[in-house]
Parts: structure tokens; C-alpha cells; sequence
């Protein structure tokens, strides 16, 4: 594909191939390669319409150990600021001729708008409740390594599920390779119809994570919760937070994966996300550069053939 606008349009074996090439780009002691050469003379420009601090800034590596030219346009700066229309912040990006546009957005489907209107490749770093394929493919990649295989696993995702475009990533990912997948949220922040998935649904956590390989927690994203009904952390954090009691329901070596941005104290404990023989929350960081590395190097490689047939029908 041209473009990575969200897991929905991945096949298994595409999934496959992100992860191989992600798995060449960690080195033994789980650092990523130095320096290559992948992205030699393309540009690459990440716009984010909304804060990140590990998407943006693994983008930002991963783009220039492929020795791409790496743009961060500040969007609290720039003219969108004076009233310009996203689609005509693309136009005029588009027209200094870049490779790749890295797109977070607020609105979701923002992104896969934005893809219709440039001619380079562009890749979704999280668009509104929508998607966050990255997300779930650095995710794929870390249960990869540390189950030894990414089907036939059973996964419990776990607290506000109805606001998290990860969820919905992690939940079109995993059930693509075959995995069971299991919700566990509040009925107020499970989102109908989400069964249609195939997965399990659960609002009890103590049942949810019966037996489960993975334990994925989500932050509870108040900023979008906008007037509706917002639960207390205290009575969300007995219910929902993962402590060492409830986490006591999942195998003996399930491991605890959070996506971050955390919230201490209300959808985790702390001494659970710190416990290094069961929270893998640092290795996902260190595996999104890996992930961001091989969906960009992808990319190149399919718009360098896009562009070579192009040029060759033109002569
Ligand atoms: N997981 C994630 O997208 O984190 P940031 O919002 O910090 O990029």
C-alpha cells in the first residue's frame, strides 16, 4: 500500500512483514540500529494536531536513523493558528514535495481526508477515536518477543475502551492473526457493538482476565469524555485499576503492556507498571522506533516503485 492509514486495511501477511523487518532493526541488546540509509534524500514531515511525546519523538528518530531529512512543523505556531483549513495546510506542505507526512489529528478520519489530497505517502500517528496503527503494530511486535508468537494468545484490553483509537488498532490486529480478544470496561465506556469484532466482553475484571496471556491497560481519556459521565479515580481504580489482586486472575507469567501516556494510581498501580518481571512498558517504547523504522522504510520502497513505473510510463 501507499499509505499506512490504519490496520483495517492490512492483511496478515503485511502485518507479517512489518514485524520481520522491525525485528532486523533491534539489535541484541534490544537497541535499534544506529544509522542506515533507507531514506537517503526523502523528506519526511510529522505534523501533530495534537500532544504526543512517543510517537512523535520515535517518528522523529526512526526517520533519521533511515537518514531521511526530518521535518517537525510546530502546529501550535503555525497558520492553522490564523484559521487555515487542515486540507490547505496539506496543499501547501505538499507543494515543498515531501516524501512522507506523519498526521495526528484530533477528528477522526482526518487523516485518510488529508491522503486524498497529497501525492507522497502518508501514515496515521492517531486520528481522533479512529485508529493508531503504529500503536498496535509496536505492540504486535513486543508480544512477538516475548511470547515467542502473536496468535493464538488471549488478550484482555482493559478500562476505557469506547475513547481509545489503541483498543480499536489492537483489536482489528490481533484478530487478524487469530488471537482471542478480550474487552473489560465499564458499560459506560464499552461502545455498542463492539461483539461484531468477535471479541469477548467483559465489566467484570477479576472475569475478564481470567487466564489471559496479555494484560493491556488503557488511559482513561477524560479530555474526551466532553460533559459526559466521568467516573471517580478513586472508584475507577478499585473497580478497574490493575493492582496485584486483580493482575493475580491472569497466567502466572501474563505480561502488563500500557500504551502511555499512564495515569498512575487510576487505570494501573504503580508497582505494577514498574514491576520489570511483568510490565513490558518500556520495551514497547523501545520497540515503536523499530516498528516506525520498517512501516516508513515500507513506504519509501513502494513509493520509489510507484514512482520508477510512473516515470517509465512517461518516457
Ligand atoms: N502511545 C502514544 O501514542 O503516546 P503519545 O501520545 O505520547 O504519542
Amino acid at each position: 500500500p501507499r499509505h499506512l492509514l490504519g490496520i483495517e486495511h492490512l492483511s496478515p501477511e503485511d502485518i507479517r512483514t512489518v514485524l520481520d523487518l522491525a525485528d532486523q532493526y533491534v539489535d541484541f541488546n534490544r537497541r535499534t540500529v544506529k544509522k542506515t540509509d533507507a531514506l537517503a534524500g526523502m523528506t519526511q514531515i510529522n505534523m501533530f494536531f495534537e500532544n504526543s511525546t512517543r510517537t512523535q519523538a520515535s517518528f522523529e528518530l526512526a526517520g533519521k536513523r533511515l537518514g531521511a531529512d526530518v521535518m517537525n512543523m510546530a502546529m501550535q505556531t503555525s497558520s492553522v493558528k490564523k484559521g487555515e483549513t487542515l486540507i490547505d495546510t496539506a496543499l501547501t506542505l505538499n507543494a515543498m514535495h515531501p516524501d512522507l507526512l506523519v498526521v495526528r489529528h484530533g477528528s477522526s478520519g482526518a487523516v485518510d481526508l488529508l491522503a486524498q489530497k497529497v501525492e507522497c505517502a502518508v501514515i496515521n500517528a492517531g486520528d481522533g477515536k479512529h485508529e493508531h496503527p503504529t500503536q498496535a503494530l509496536l505492540d504486535a511486535l513486543t508480544i512477538r518477543r516475548e511470547k515467542g508468537r502473536i496468535h493464538r494468545l488471549t488478550v484482555a484490553i482493559c478500562g476505557d475502551v469506547a475513547h481509545s483509537r489503541v483498543a480499536r488498532s489492537n483489536l482489528l490486529l490481533l484478530g487478524k492473526m487469530e488471537n482471542r480478544v478480550r474487552l473489560i470496561a465499564p458499560p459506560t465506556l464499552m461502545p455498542s457493538g463492539v461483539a461484531e469484532f468477535g471479541c469477548e466482553v467483559y465489566d467484570d475484571m477479576r472475569e475478564g482476565l481470567k487466564d489471559a496471556d496479555v494484560v493491556m491497560m488503557l488511559r482513561l481519556q477524560k479530555e474526551r469524555m466532553d460533559g459526559g459521565f466521568i467516573p471517580s479515580e478513586r472508584e475507577y481504580f478499585h473497580r478497574y485499576g490493575l493492582d496485584a489482586e486483580k493482575l493475580a486472575y491472569a497466567k502466572e507469567d501474563a505480561i502488563v503492556m500500557h500504551p502511555g501516556p499512564m495515569n498512575r494510581g487510576v487505570e494501573i498501580d504503580g508497582t505494577i507498571a514498574d514491576d520489570i518481571h511483568r510490565s513490558v512498558i518500556q520495551e514497547q517504547v523501545e520497540m515503536g522506533v523499530a516498528v516506525r523504522m520498517a512501516v516508513m522504510d515500507l513506504l519509501a520502497r513502494n513509493l520509489r516503485e510507484d514512482r520508477g513505473r510512473a516515470l517509465a510510463g512517461e518516457t
